[in-house]
Protein backbone atom coordinates (compact mmCIF):
# COMPACT_ATOMS: atom_id res chain seq x y z
CA UNK A 1 0.00 0.00 0.00
CA UNK A 2 0.88 3.66 -0.56
CA UNK A 3 1.69 6.07 2.39
CA UNK A 4 -1.31 7.67 0.95
CA UNK A 5 -3.26 5.11 1.51
CA UNK A 6 -1.78 4.16 4.81
CA UNK A 7 -2.19 7.36 5.66
CA UNK A 8 -6.02 7.41 5.26
CA UNK A 9 -6.43 3.89 6.70
CA UNK A 10 -4.68 5.78 10.31
CA UNK A 11 -7.01 8.47 9.74
CA UNK A 12 -10.05 6.19 10.02
CA UNK A 13 -9.04 4.15 12.13
CA UNK A 14 -8.30 7.60 14.41
CA UNK A 15 -11.61 8.83 13.46
CA UNK A 16 -13.49 5.27 14.32
CA UNK A 17 -11.74 4.84 18.10
CA UNK A 18 -12.85 8.55 18.63
CA UNK A 19 -17.04 6.80 18.72
CA UNK A 20 -18.95 9.76 19.35
CA UNK A 21 -16.10 12.23 19.64
CA UNK A 22 -14.70 14.14 22.60
CA UNK A 23 -17.41 16.13 23.87
CA UNK A 24 -19.77 12.96 24.37
CA UNK A 25 -16.72 11.28 25.78
CA UNK A 26 -16.15 13.65 28.25
CA UNK A 27 -19.89 13.52 29.03
CA UNK A 28 -19.64 9.88 29.95
CA UNK A 29 -16.74 10.01 32.02
CA UNK A 30 -18.61 13.21 34.19
CA UNK A 31 -21.52 10.51 34.56
CA UNK A 32 -18.54 8.51 36.53
CA UNK A 33 -19.05 6.08 33.31
CA UNK A 34 -16.11 4.52 31.42
CA UNK A 35 -16.29 4.35 27.54
CA UNK A 36 -16.92 1.21 25.76
CA UNK A 37 -13.18 1.01 24.70
CA UNK A 38 -12.07 1.59 28.27
CA UNK A 39 -14.49 -1.40 30.04
CA UNK A 40 -12.78 -3.87 27.35
CA UNK A 41 -9.32 -3.11 28.73
CA UNK A 42 -10.87 -3.96 32.10
CA UNK A 43 -12.35 -6.66 30.86
CA UNK A 44 -9.86 -8.57 29.30
CA UNK A 45 -6.17 -9.92 30.00
CA UNK A 46 -3.73 -6.80 28.75
CA UNK A 47 -2.91 -6.72 24.59
CA UNK A 48 -5.23 -9.65 23.69
CA UNK A 49 -8.40 -7.71 21.85
CA UNK A 50 -8.79 -8.33 18.44
CA UNK A 51 -11.77 -5.84 17.07
CA UNK A 52 -13.97 -6.68 14.31
CA UNK A 53 -16.27 -4.43 12.33
CA UNK A 54 -14.08 -1.19 13.19
CA UNK A 55 -14.72 0.14 10.01
CA UNK A 56 -18.65 -1.14 9.55
CA UNK A 57 -20.76 2.54 8.63
CA UNK A 58 -24.06 3.49 10.43
CA UNK A 59 -27.11 2.20 7.81
CA UNK A 60 -29.33 5.19 6.00
CA UNK A 61 -31.53 6.79 8.64
CA UNK A 62 -35.28 6.01 7.57
CA UNK A 63 -36.49 8.92 9.80
CA UNK A 64 -34.38 12.24 11.06
CA UNK A 65 -30.70 13.10 10.31
CA UNK A 66 -28.45 10.61 9.21
CA UNK A 67 -25.16 10.07 11.29
CA UNK A 68 -22.47 7.89 9.91
CA UNK A 69 -20.14 6.59 12.69
CA UNK A 70 -17.53 3.92 12.04
CA UNK A 71 -18.31 0.68 14.14
CA UNK A 72 -21.68 2.03 14.35
CA UNK A 73 -22.04 2.61 17.96
CA UNK A 74 -20.44 -0.81 19.08
CA UNK A 75 -17.31 -1.98 19.60
CA UNK A 76 -16.72 -6.03 19.42
CA UNK A 77 -13.99 -8.73 18.59
CA UNK A 78 -12.04 -11.96 20.64
CA UNK A 79 -9.67 -11.37 23.48
CA UNK A 80 -8.90 -13.43 26.38
CA UNK A 81 -9.58 -13.60 30.09
CA UNK A 82 -7.43 -15.14 32.54
CA UNK A 83 -5.98 -17.17 29.11
CA UNK A 84 -8.98 -17.97 28.11
CA UNK A 85 -10.76 -17.14 24.75
CA UNK A 86 -13.68 -14.98 24.60
CA UNK A 87 -15.98 -13.25 22.26
CA UNK A 88 -16.78 -9.43 23.76
CA UNK A 89 -18.91 -6.97 22.50
CA UNK A 90 -19.27 -3.28 24.39
CA UNK A 91 -21.96 -0.41 23.40
CA UNK A 92 -21.09 2.84 22.66
CA UNK A 93 -23.24 5.47 24.34
CA UNK A 94 -21.35 8.28 22.84
CA UNK A 95 -22.85 7.21 19.36
CA UNK A 96 -26.61 7.58 19.27
CA UNK A 97 -26.84 6.92 23.06
CA UNK A 98 -25.40 3.08 21.87
CA UNK A 99 -29.13 2.53 20.10
CA UNK A 100 -29.01 -0.35 18.35
CA UNK A 101 -29.42 0.11 14.04
CA UNK A 102 -29.01 -1.94 11.74
CA UNK A 103 -25.71 -2.41 11.62
CA UNK A 104 -24.78 -2.70 14.99
CA UNK A 105 -27.66 -5.48 15.00
CA UNK A 106 -25.35 -7.48 12.34
CA UNK A 107 -22.06 -6.71 14.37
CA UNK A 108 -23.62 -8.46 17.33
CA UNK A 109 -24.94 -11.07 15.81
CA UNK A 110 -21.89 -12.04 13.94
CA UNK A 111 -19.90 -11.91 17.06
CA UNK A 112 -22.88 -14.30 18.48
CA UNK A 113 -22.45 -16.80 16.01
CA UNK A 114 -18.63 -16.93 16.03
CA UNK A 115 -19.18 -17.55 19.81
CA UNK A 116 -21.37 -20.69 19.53
CA UNK A 117 -19.12 -21.53 16.09
CA UNK A 118 -16.33 -21.69 18.59
CA UNK A 119 -17.51 -23.00 21.50
CA UNK A 120 -16.19 -20.05 23.74
CA UNK A 121 -18.44 -17.88 26.11
CA UNK A 122 -19.73 -14.58 25.09
CA UNK A 123 -19.43 -11.12 27.33
CA UNK A 124 -21.95 -8.58 26.23
CA UNK A 125 -21.20 -4.90 27.46
CA UNK A 126 -25.14 -2.83 27.66
CA UNK A 127 -24.95 0.75 27.42
CA UNK A 128 -28.29 1.87 25.44
CA UNK A 129 -31.41 4.13 24.82
CA UNK A 130 -32.53 0.68 22.95
CA UNK A 131 -33.85 0.88 19.46
CA UNK A 132 -32.25 3.42 17.29
CA UNK A 133 -35.38 5.42 16.99
CA UNK A 134 -33.83 6.70 12.68
CA UNK A 135 -33.79 3.61 11.85
CA UNK A 136 -37.31 2.44 12.94
CA UNK A 137 -38.39 -1.13 12.22
CA UNK A 138 -34.83 -2.40 11.20
CA UNK A 139 -33.59 -1.60 14.62
CA UNK A 140 -36.66 -4.11 16.07
CA UNK A 141 -35.59 -6.51 13.04
CA UNK A 142 -32.29 -6.07 14.17
CA UNK A 143 -33.60 -7.27 17.58
CA UNK A 144 -35.28 -10.08 16.93
CA UNK A 145 -32.43 -11.73 15.53
CA UNK A 146 -30.31 -11.11 18.37
CA UNK A 147 -33.11 -12.69 20.74
CA UNK A 148 -33.39 -15.92 18.01
CA UNK A 149 -29.56 -16.38 18.53
CA UNK A 150 -29.24 -15.90 22.45
CA UNK A 151 -32.36 -18.91 21.99
CA UNK A 152 -30.04 -20.91 20.21
CA UNK A 153 -26.72 -20.39 21.98
CA UNK A 154 -28.63 -20.87 25.25
CA UNK A 155 -27.26 -23.81 26.62
CA UNK A 156 -24.66 -24.40 24.40
CA UNK A 157 -22.07 -21.30 25.32
CA UNK A 158 -22.16 -19.13 28.52
CA UNK A 159 -23.73 -15.84 28.02
CA UNK A 160 -22.88 -13.14 30.08
CA UNK A 161 -24.56 -9.63 30.34
CA UNK A 162 -22.91 -6.70 31.84
CA UNK A 163 -25.43 -3.52 32.50
CA UNK A 164 -23.42 -0.26 32.85
CA UNK A 165 -25.91 2.63 32.37
CA UNK A 166 -29.36 2.76 30.86
CA UNK A 167 -30.60 -0.37 29.34
CA UNK A 168 -33.50 0.69 27.86
CA UNK A 169 -36.76 -0.49 25.24
CA UNK A 170 -35.59 -3.54 22.74
CA UNK A 171 -32.07 -3.61 25.04
CA UNK A 172 -33.40 -5.39 27.94
CA UNK A 173 -34.63 -8.67 26.44
CA UNK A 174 -31.06 -9.77 25.31
CA UNK A 175 -29.43 -9.37 28.63
CA UNK A 176 -32.94 -11.34 30.38
CA UNK A 177 -32.29 -14.45 28.12
CA UNK A 178 -28.90 -14.45 28.84
CA UNK A 179 -27.02 -16.73 31.42
CA UNK A 180 -25.65 -14.12 33.78
CA UNK A 181 -26.57 -10.45 34.21
CA UNK A 182 -24.84 -8.09 35.63
CA UNK A 183 -25.49 -4.78 37.36
CA UNK A 184 -23.79 -1.68 38.88
CA UNK A 185 -25.49 0.24 41.83
CA UNK A 186 -26.83 4.14 40.60
CA UNK A 187 -25.50 3.63 37.15
CA UNK A 188 -27.12 0.70 35.61
CA UNK A 189 -30.86 0.48 34.78
CA UNK A 190 -32.97 -1.61 32.64
CA UNK A 191 -36.20 -0.85 31.98
CA UNK A 192 -38.64 -1.14 29.24
CA UNK A 193 -40.10 2.60 29.10
CA UNK A 194 -38.40 4.83 31.20
CA UNK A 195 -40.30 7.09 34.17
CA UNK A 196 -40.99 10.35 31.50
CA UNK A 197 -43.17 7.66 29.71
CA UNK A 198 -44.68 6.16 32.37
CA UNK A 199 -45.31 9.53 33.60
CA UNK A 200 -47.02 10.77 30.02
CA UNK A 201 -49.30 7.13 30.44
CA UNK A 202 -49.64 6.10 33.61
CA UNK A 203 -49.46 9.57 35.26
CA UNK A 204 -47.48 8.24 37.78
CA UNK A 205 -43.69 9.01 39.47
CA UNK A 206 -41.13 6.84 39.51
CA UNK A 207 -37.34 7.15 39.72
CA UNK A 208 -34.97 5.39 37.48
CA UNK A 209 -33.53 3.63 40.37
CA UNK A 210 -36.99 2.66 41.47
CA UNK A 211 -37.53 1.12 38.51
CA UNK A 212 -34.99 -0.47 37.08
CA UNK A 213 -31.80 0.16 39.30
CA UNK A 214 -29.47 -2.69 40.31
CA UNK A 215 -31.27 -3.12 44.01
CA UNK A 216 -35.09 -3.96 42.20
CA UNK A 217 -32.99 -6.14 39.66
CA UNK A 218 -31.54 -8.19 41.84
CA UNK A 219 -33.52 -7.88 44.86
CA UNK A 220 -36.70 -8.21 43.64
CA UNK A 221 -37.06 -9.10 40.07
CA UNK A 222 -34.23 -11.77 39.84
CA UNK A 223 -33.40 -10.30 36.18
CA UNK A 224 -29.60 -9.73 37.81
CA UNK A 225 -27.84 -11.74 39.34
CA UNK A 226 -24.46 -9.67 40.64
CA UNK A 227 -24.34 -6.34 41.56
CA UNK A 228 -21.10 -4.46 42.23
CA UNK A 229 -20.42 -0.47 43.63
CA UNK A 230 -18.13 0.53 40.42
CA UNK A 231 -17.94 -0.62 37.28
CA UNK A 232 -14.37 -1.78 37.47
CA UNK A 233 -15.45 -3.80 40.61
CA UNK A 234 -18.02 -5.28 38.30
CA UNK A 235 -15.61 -6.27 35.83
CA UNK A 236 -13.79 -7.81 37.49
CA UNK A 237 -16.34 -9.86 39.07
CA UNK A 238 -17.11 -11.15 35.39
CA UNK A 239 -13.70 -12.35 34.79
CA UNK A 240 -13.68 -14.37 38.29
CA UNK A 241 -17.22 -15.86 37.50
CA UNK A 242 -16.04 -16.93 33.96
CA UNK A 243 -13.01 -18.82 36.17
CA UNK A 244 -15.96 -21.39 37.06
CA UNK A 245 -17.59 -21.98 33.72
CA UNK A 246 -17.28 -24.49 31.31
CA UNK A 247 -16.37 -22.76 27.88
CA UNK A 248 -19.13 -24.73 26.17
CA UNK A 249 -21.50 -27.58 26.78
CA UNK A 250 -19.62 -30.25 25.84
CA UNK A 251 -16.49 -29.65 28.43
CA UNK A 252 -16.44 -29.71 31.78
CA UNK A 253 -15.70 -26.78 34.07
CA UNK A 254 -12.72 -25.62 35.46
CA UNK A 255 -10.92 -27.65 38.54
CA UNK A 256 -9.35 -26.22 41.53
CA UNK A 257 -7.83 -27.75 44.37
CA UNK A 258 -7.58 -24.39 46.00
CA UNK A 259 -11.12 -24.68 47.88
CA UNK A 260 -9.57 -26.07 51.20
CA UNK A 261 -13.06 -27.82 52.32
CA UNK A 262 -12.14 -31.70 53.32
CA UNK A 263 -14.45 -33.78 51.29
CA UNK A 264 -14.79 -35.97 54.23
CA UNK A 265 -15.87 -33.15 56.57
CA UNK A 266 -18.70 -34.25 58.58
CA UNK A 267 -21.14 -31.71 59.81
CA UNK A 268 -23.60 -33.07 62.35
CA UNK A 269 -25.58 -30.26 62.39
CA UNK A 270 -27.32 -31.66 59.28
CA UNK A 271 -28.85 -34.19 60.86
CA UNK A 272 -30.43 -31.51 63.31
CA UNK A 273 -31.79 -28.88 60.27
CA UNK A 274 -33.89 -31.09 58.13
CA UNK A 275 -36.86 -32.83 60.71
CA UNK A 276 -37.58 -36.46 60.20
CA UNK A 277 -41.10 -35.26 60.04
CA UNK A 278 -41.70 -34.74 56.32
CA UNK A 279 -44.71 -32.47 56.57
CA UNK A 280 -42.71 -29.95 58.73
CA UNK A 281 -40.59 -27.26 56.94
CA UNK A 282 -37.21 -26.18 57.92
CA UNK A 283 -34.57 -23.44 56.81
CA UNK A 284 -32.89 -24.90 53.20
CA UNK A 285 -30.06 -22.29 53.54
CA UNK A 286 -28.12 -23.96 56.36
CA UNK A 287 -28.18 -27.00 54.68
CA UNK A 288 -26.88 -25.12 51.49
CA UNK A 289 -24.35 -23.21 53.79
CA UNK A 290 -23.01 -26.58 55.45
CA UNK A 291 -22.73 -28.64 52.40
CA UNK A 292 -20.93 -26.26 50.11
CA UNK A 293 -16.99 -24.52 50.34
C1 LIG B 1 -31.79 7.11 18.96
C2 LIG B 1 -31.11 7.81 21.07
C3 LIG B 1 -31.92 6.80 21.68
C4 LIG B 1 -32.68 5.93 20.80
C5 LIG B 1 -30.93 7.91 23.24
N1 LIG B 1 -30.54 8.47 22.08
N2 LIG B 1 -31.78 6.89 23.03
N3 LIG B 1 -31.06 7.96 19.72
N4 LIG B 1 -32.56 6.13 19.46
N5 LIG B 1 -33.45 4.93 21.29
C6 LIG B 1 -29.64 9.61 21.87
C7 LIG B 1 -30.22 10.92 22.37
O1 LIG B 1 -31.06 11.48 21.39
C8 LIG B 1 -28.96 11.74 22.59
O2 LIG B 1 -28.48 12.21 21.32
C9 LIG B 1 -27.97 10.69 23.10
O3 LIG B 1 -28.49 9.43 22.68
C10 LIG B 1 -27.83 10.68 24.60
O4 LIG B 1 -29.13 10.60 25.17
P1 LIG B 1 -29.59 11.53 26.39
O5 LIG B 1 -31.07 11.42 26.48
O6 LIG B 1 -28.99 12.88 26.25
O7 LIG B 1 -28.87 10.79 27.63
P2 LIG B 1 -29.42 10.55 29.10
O8 LIG B 1 -29.97 11.82 29.65
O9 LIG B 1 -28.31 9.87 29.83
O10 LIG B 1 -30.67 9.55 28.95
C11 LIG B 1 -30.47 8.24 28.43
C12 LIG B 1 -31.82 7.52 28.19
C13 LIG B 1 -32.73 8.44 27.34
C14 LIG B 1 -32.48 7.26 29.56
C15 LIG B 1 -31.54 6.19 27.54
O11 LIG B 1 -31.98 8.86 26.18
C16 LIG B 1 -33.96 7.74 26.88
O12 LIG B 1 -34.92 7.62 27.65
N6 LIG B 1 -33.95 7.30 25.61
C17 LIG B 1 -35.11 6.63 25.00
C18 LIG B 1 -35.32 5.29 25.62
C19 LIG B 1 -36.44 4.55 24.97
O13 LIG B 1 -37.63 4.88 25.13
N7 LIG B 1 -36.12 3.51 24.22
C20 LIG B 1 -37.08 2.67 23.63
C21 LIG B 1 -36.88 2.64 22.14
S1 LIG B 1 -38.13 1.57 21.45
P3 LIG B 1 -27.79 13.63 21.13
O14 LIG B 1 -27.55 13.70 19.65
O15 LIG B 1 -28.76 14.62 21.67
O16 LIG B 1 -26.51 13.54 21.94
C22 LIG B 1 -37.57 0.01 21.70
C23 LIG B 1 -38.59 -1.04 21.35
C24 LIG B 1 -37.94 -2.34 21.15
O17 LIG B 1 -36.48 -0.21 22.09
C25 LIG B 1 -38.88 -3.47 20.96
C26 LIG B 1 -38.09 -4.75 20.70
C27 LIG B 1 -38.88 -5.92 20.36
Amino acid sequence: MTNDKLDRLQQLRNTAVQGGGADAIERQHKKGKLTARERLDVLLDDGSFHEMGLFVGSAPAKFGDSKNHLGDGLVGGAGRINGRRVIVYSQDFTVMGGSLGERHAEKILKLMAKARALGIPIVGIFDSGGARIQEGVQSLAGYASIFRENTISSGVIPQIAVILGPCAGGAVYSPGLQDFTFMVSGSSHMFLTGPDVIKTVLHEEISFEDLGGASVHTGKSGVAHFRSENEVQCLKCVRDLLGYLPSNNKELAPRTGAAGDDPERRDSALGEIVPLDPGKPYEIKGVITSVMD
